[in-house]
């Protein structure tokens, strides 16, 4: 019989990145441990549907980490804990350096002082800032424009000085944007306050909201509005689970963005949500937000060829069609 797969920590397993994950690490056989403290998350998804241990508690609580780390026989951990709404880093910066980067910070030290060396990282596209070129590869100049991208630029920052001080490794995954639900439909996108587009559109076409609206029509775009990188969510998963295993076989430290090398402007999603649900979706159409990129499209050529991955879910109806199966199971 194959030996036992070992069990890994999952920080922010209850939210909408995490809670994919934990169900990929299930599927492929770890025993996965949450910890989570339900600022944003929701327990009923981890102790519900996805059946595994939460721990209610904060990254940045560091008696609480050490006796986690002392009950729990944790041989890495992913960290998907983490505030992400870049318009309030702007506002209120304190509590983004507090959460991204001290929470971070205090996970890290405990998980030396327990000698796991082992991290998965979410690091974002907001990373580079205004693109000199597109698609992004990794190696791409990082100037970050919000403080929500320079905490994790920092965090970025401070895992390779843990590599060179303690040959603790890690791979950090720039995300574009992530999307979709999990295609048989246990769980979905459900933030709140919601600002993604997708989920937004498919709100608006739920009759929870009377319009969705659209920043900026007079982008140098083909059709005036902002393009981005759509990356289904079970895609994002899967490559967390190749990131681990990459690191548990000896792999070292790496950085891998997780995009499609494939734009679709505000305009087609729209267009497509519309195909997809039948339903019309009222616009209103405002001016440009400050700091939006015309395009945020990233080159996830170096995750394929280095860990294998294979997005399954690259189509944008299909990525809409697992978005829709969702919510309207939650609220339709
Ligand atoms: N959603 C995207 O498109 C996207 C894109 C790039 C990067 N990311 C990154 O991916 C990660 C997950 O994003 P998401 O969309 O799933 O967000 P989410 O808010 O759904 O999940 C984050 C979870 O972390 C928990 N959390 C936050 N701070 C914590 C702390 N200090 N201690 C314990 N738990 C804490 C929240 O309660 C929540 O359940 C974040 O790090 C985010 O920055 C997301």
């Amino acid at each position: 019989m194959a030996d036992a797969k070992p069990t890994i920590l999952v920080t922010g397993g209850a939210g909408y990145i995490g809670s994919h994950a934990v169900l990929a690490l299930q599927q492929a056989g770890y025993g996965v441990v949450v910890l989570d403290n339900l600022v944003y998350g929701h327990r009923e998804l981890v102790e519900e549907v996805l059946k595994t241990e939460l721990v209610i508690g904060d990254t940045g609580d560091r008696q609480l980490l050490s006796n986690l780390f002392a009950s729990h026989d944790i041989a890495a951990v992913m960290h998907f804990a983490a505030y992400a709404y870049v318009g309030e880093s702007v506002a209120t910066p304190a509590k983004y350096y507090r959460n991204n980067v001290l929470g971070t910070l205090t996970l890290l030290e405990a998980m030396l002082e327990a000698d796991i060396k082992t991290f998965v990282f979410s690091s974002t596209c907001a990373t580079y800032g205004i693109p000199k070129t597109v698609p992004i590869p990794e190696d791409h100049p990082q100037h970050p424009i919000n403080p929500y991208g320079a905490t994790k630029l920092m965090v970025e920052r401070i895992l390779l000085d843990f590599d060179a001080a303690y040959n603790f490794r890690s791979v950090f995954f720039r995300y574009f944007n992530a999307a979709g639900a999990d295609p048989l439909g246990r769980i979905g996108e459900d933030h709140n306050p919601e600002t993604h587009l997708i989920p937004l559109v498919l709100q608006t076409a739920l009759g929870r909201r009377s319009a969705v609206s659209v920043f900026g029509t007079d982008y140098p775009t083909p059709d005036g509005t902002c393009i981005r990188d759509y990356i289904h969510v079970s895609d994002l998963a899967t490559a967390h689970v190749l990131g681990l295993e990459y690191l548990l076989k000896g792999g070292k430290t790496d950085v891998f963005n997780l995009g499609n090398g494939n734009g679709f402007s505000v305009k087609e999603v729209i267009e497509t949500a519309q195909r997809v649900t039948g339903r019309s979706i009222t616009v209103v159409e405002g001016d440009r937000r400050p700091g939006d990129p015309p395009a945020l499209v990233g080159s996830g050529d170096k995750a394929r060829t280095v860990l294998g991955w294979q997005p399954q879910y690259a189509d944008l109806e299909q990525i809409i069609t697992h978005a829709w199966n969702w919510h309207q199971r939650r609220h339709g």
